[in-house]
């Protein structure tokens, strides 16, 4: 069998590809690991790595350019010429990052089938860079490996050419793989002064980028009914640098800022917070886990994981200061029951999804 590329460019490419690895290698399948470089700061890149206990990967590309366009095109060449060396069954994409339009454009070009693993999430929001990113791939992709039902009905809908398989998000596979691993390994609450806190995140280009949003969330944190616990995301401390409000945001008492933190303490603060409030995609997933079950409000107009709100886990809030703050009253005050099972699977996505590549290619 040729081997299977497995690429990652960014954080959580890496987090929920590692099951994908771990299932391939239990499978004794080939293949080989591609970081495509877009996220490049060790602890954006390497901290996973080696958190997830994944062997070095077999290629790590250096990318030099910074705006979105050019970016996309460099990785696509670099994976072009990579791809003409390997000549893989196989390229794996997750997500919908510009490394996963680059490197599913780079196979299509060659003629390479694609998967397209967590396909047919929408937002419908066109703002977003990620939902331009999902819907290119998915239509280019042969095998679109889905987490959840409504995914799936999105893709019949667009009739898209490739082959649906609904199999879960493999964020829950890497939640339930590691959370034990994090409770013994992980001393992140040493670090934390409060007894009670919420955990915030925030990255998100029409967020951070526009400062009417960085003005919001700095009054949410000083108004916040509880303090708040916030790893910072290097694309937003850049933008409160620009905009002069770093410094302020440091002498808030009530805020812990920390460091982009690696996976396994990121897992622990969010077992131990009592809310989380963020724009992540990934943390939407992660907060439904068995053994986290957390609720969170998603301060953005839309969300692409709907199947969290409608389970009760998440809300989505918007991004106006004081929507976000009603907000954090109103869940702090009433306690909600939450579903014991994640909308997004139950740990088996990986599995199922390399069952699918050894059926085909081994
Ligand atoms: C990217 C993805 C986003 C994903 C996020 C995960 C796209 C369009 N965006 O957003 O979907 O949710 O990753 O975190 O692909 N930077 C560093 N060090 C790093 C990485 C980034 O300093 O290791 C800074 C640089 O100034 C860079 C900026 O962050 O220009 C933005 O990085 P980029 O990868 O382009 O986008 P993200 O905001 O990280
Ligand atoms: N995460 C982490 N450390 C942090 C913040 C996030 O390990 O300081 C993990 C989180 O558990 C999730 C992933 O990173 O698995 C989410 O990444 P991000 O929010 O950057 O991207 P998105 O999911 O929105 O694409």
């Amino acid at each position: 069998m040729k081997p299977v590329v497995v690429v990652a460019g960014t954080r959580p490419e890496i987090i929920k590809m590692a099951p994908i690895i771990r299932a391939l290698n239990k499978e004794k399948l080939p293949f080989l690991f591609v970081h495509c470089g877009q996220h490049y700061d060790y602890n954006m890149s390497q901290q996973f790595i080696e958190n997830l206990e994944l062997a070095a990967p077999d290629y790590s590309l250096k990318i030099e350019s910074s705006s979105p366009g050019a970016q996309t095109a460099e990785i696509m060449m670099k994976m072009d010429q990579l791809l003409e060396k390997i000549e893989p069954s196989i390229v794996l994409v997750e997500g919908d990052t510009n490394t996963v339009l680059s490197a599913a454009l780079a196979a299509n070009k060659r003629a390479i089938p694609i998967g397209h693993v967590e396909a047919g999430l929408r937002s419908f929001d066109l703002r977003m860079p990620e939902e331009h990113n999902r819907r290119l791939t998915d239509h280019i992709s042969d095998y679109l490996f889905t987490p959840t039902e409504n995914a799936k009905a999105n893709l019949i809908k667009e009739n898209v050419w490739g082959k649906i398989y609904l199999t879960g998000n493999t964020a829950i596979d890497a939640v339930i793989q590691h959370l034990p691993i994090a409770e013994k390994k992980s001393t992140i609450m040493e670090k934390i002064p409060f007894k009670t806190f919420a955990l915030a995140t925030a990255h998100r280009a029409e967020n951070v980028d526009d400062v009417a949003f960085l003005e919001s969330f700095m009054e949410v944190f000083s108004k916040s009914p509880l303090p708040i616990v916030y790893p910072m995301h290097p694309r937003t401390k850049k933008r409160l640098q620009e905009n002069n409000m770093l410094s302020q945001m440091e002498k808030m008492k009530n805020v812990l800022i920390l460091p982009p933190l690696g996976y396994l303490d990121f897992l622990v603060l969010m077992k131990n917070c009592s809310l989380i409030i963020t724009d992540s995609g990934g943390i939407q997933e992660e907060a439904t886990a068995p053994g986290i079950r957390k609720r969170v409000l998603v301060i953005r107009l839309s969300t692409e994981r709907q199947e969290a709100v409608d389970a009760g886990f998440a809300k989505i809030v918007g991004t106006d200061k004081n929507n976000i703050l009603v907000a954090m009253h109103q869940a702090l005050e009433k306690e909600q029951k939450l579903p014991s099972a994640s909308p997004f699977g139950d740990g088996t996505a990986a599995v199922k999804t390399v069952d699918v590549i050894k059926k085909d290619f081994a």
